[in-house]
This record gives C-alpha cells, structure tokens and sequence, in this order.
C-alpha cells in the first residue's frame, strides 16, 4: 500500500427528521411540489468502506439503537447476521456512479451497521447512499464541488441531496432545492418507532385522491416563504404540520393514539416524519430522556435523538 493511503474509511451516516412537511401538486414528471424543513439528527447508521481489487460488494448488519425500555417490544433480534445486500441498493449505487463520474480504477467492499429504521421517513437509506458518496471520495482522495455532488444525489433519490447537505435546510421541489437554515434553538426529541409501515409512493397517491375533493388553496406551499428568512425554530417548523398524517387510512388511530401517548410522557408537538411511520416530539430542556421513556406507555421502539449541524462524519481508517 502506497505512503499515507487509507486502509478504509468510516462514515457516520446520519438520519432526518421533517419538522415540517407540505406537499402541493403532482407534476408532469410524476413527482409532487413539496415544502418542508429538514433536520440532521444524531442517530446513524456506520458504513465502513475498504478498497478492493474490482467489483463493489455490500454486507449489512442490524443494531437495535433504542432505548431498553420494560414492556417494549425488540425488534432486530437478526442484529448479530450479516447479510449481502441486493446490486439496487442505494450504497451500491451511490458507489458505482461515483466511480462512473470520475472513472475510478478499482472496487469496494462496503459493510453497513443499521441503527436507522427503515421505512420510518427517516431518511435511511438517502443517508447510507450520501455516506457512500463521500466514503468513495475520501478513499480516492478526490474532491468534488457541492453543487455537483447535490446533482448526483438527486439522481439517486428526492430526500438523497438533504443527506449530502446536512444541518437544518428548507427543502423545495421535489425536495432536492435546498437552503440553508439556522436552527436558532438546537433540541433534543424522543423518535416513536409503530410496528407498521408506509408506502412512500401510496402515500402520495392518496394525497392527490384526498386534493380531488378539496378546492384549490387547500395546500399552502407559502411557509417556505415565512422560514427563507434563514432562522427557524423547532416549535414554529413542527406546527407548520405534515400533510402525510392526513392520510393515514387504517393507521390514523394508531398514529392518533401515538400522538396522545407521546404527550402524556411530557414530550412536546408529536408529528411524523416524512411519510412516516416514525413520530417524533421535541424534549422540554431539564427534561430526562430515561424519566420520559418510563413514562411512556406502549409498545413501539424509542430513540432518544438531538439535532446535529452536519449529515457525515468520514474519518480515514489507517
Ligand atoms: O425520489 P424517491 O425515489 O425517493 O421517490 C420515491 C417515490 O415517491 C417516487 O417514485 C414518487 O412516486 C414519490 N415522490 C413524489 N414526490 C416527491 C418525492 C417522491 O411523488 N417529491
């Protein structure tokens, strides 16, 4: 190995939260207008990179990162298997179009630890192909503008440029036009994990079902005006809402009773993430987590969770 060439790199891959989302219309490329602000959070995935001779591989591994409650139920008990992940999934193709790019001699082995649930709207798998865009990077010593690494990651998913990006930002589009925000007040909150899952792609659907019934104006894409004066506060970002929790079908007591327990735990402004399942809700200051999670009543997973201003952390292995 030549002088000073890395051994590996190690990514932290951090989640989102929406803490606030609004989706307006259906373009004609197929995707929906949205507004919302985005927030990197401290819980993440590691996604550990190796160079190898050629090909890219992919090994995974669950970690159960949520609070060991009493009563609540584990889940992830496959946590100590490794399995190979699928050619389609988004490490594997965040690496392979980095090589494309900047036509990269070699390959890469790359093992994944999941703390980050999936399906949740917490931004997952956007965040694992974000860090496998800047293990790539850093393992080839190479340095690529922003504005083109944000291009490449649209290409890889609406929620993949906020995972490059990072911090608090106004997301605009298809969720891939990002400004800056201040977070004027950082904060701590408590992710509700339910056992049941959404569709990303349904959900839109029944948004545009819902819309057929409403007159126009019913969706106010105009807070991203109030917010792109560049500060926000959780609480004024939370009460903005998420379109998404207005069609949850068959899940909406679920969700409603959620909402209600998170509450009575002492946790402020419940909302979902994304498209969900996951709901969060901020911790009051002088609050303890631990006090919270024993107060808590139900069986979903909890994840004590604090704002962060960067998405990755990359450090070489040497
Ligand atoms: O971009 P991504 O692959 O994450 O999107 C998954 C699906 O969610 C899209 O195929 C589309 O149906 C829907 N979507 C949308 N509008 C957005 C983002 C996603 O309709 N802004």
């Amino acid at each position: 190995m030549s002088r000073g060439r890395a051994a590996g790199v190690r990514v932290e891959a951090r989640a989102k939260l929406n803490l606030g989302l609004r989706v307006g219309r259906k373009r004609p490329d197929g995707f929906h207008d949205l507004v919302t602000v985005f927030q990197t959070i401290s819980l993440a995935d590691t996604l550990i990179v190796r160079p190898r001779q050629s090909g890219f591989t992919l090994r995974v591994r669950f970690e159960d990162a949520s609070l060991q409650r009493p009563g609540a139920r584990r889940r992830m008990q496959r946590s100590r298997s490794t399995v190979p992940a699928g050619a389609d999934n988004l490490v594997l193709r965040a690496a392979r179009l980095v090589a494309e790019r900047l036509a990269l001699q070699g390959g890469a082995d790359f093992q994944l630890l999941k703390r980050i649930p999936h399906r949740a709207g917490l931004g997952g798998g956007s965040a694992d192909a974000a860090a496998a865009m800047a293990a790539m990077l850093r393992l080839h010593r190479r340095r690529v503008p922003l504005a083109t690494r944000l291009q490449w990651a649209a290409e890889l998913g609406s929620d993949v440029p906020f995972a490059v990006f990072g911090g608090t930002a106004l997301g605009r589009g298809r969720g891939e036009r990002l400004t800056r925000l201040r977070l004027v007040e950082p904060f701590r909150a408590i992710v509700a994990m339910p056992e049941w899952h959404i569709s990303t792609r349904e959900a839109f659907f029944k948004i545009d079902q819902m819309k057929k019934f409403l007159t126009g104006g019913a969706f106010p894409l105009g807070f991203g005006q109030s917010v792109a004066r560049e500060e926000v506060r959780p609480l004024g970002a939370l009460r903005v809402g998420n379109t998404f929790e207005r069609v949850l079908g068959s899940h909406t007591r679920a969700f409603v009773s959620l909402v209600r327990r998170l509450r009575a735990s002492g946790l402020v402004e419940p909302r979902m993430t994304g498209s969900g399942s996951a709901v969060f809700a901020l911790l009051p200051k002088h609050v303890s987590s631990v006090r919270v999670a024993a107060a808590f009543r139900g069986p979903e997973r909890l994840f004590v969770v604090r704002s962060m201003r960067s998405a990755t952390r990359v450090t070489t292995i040497r």
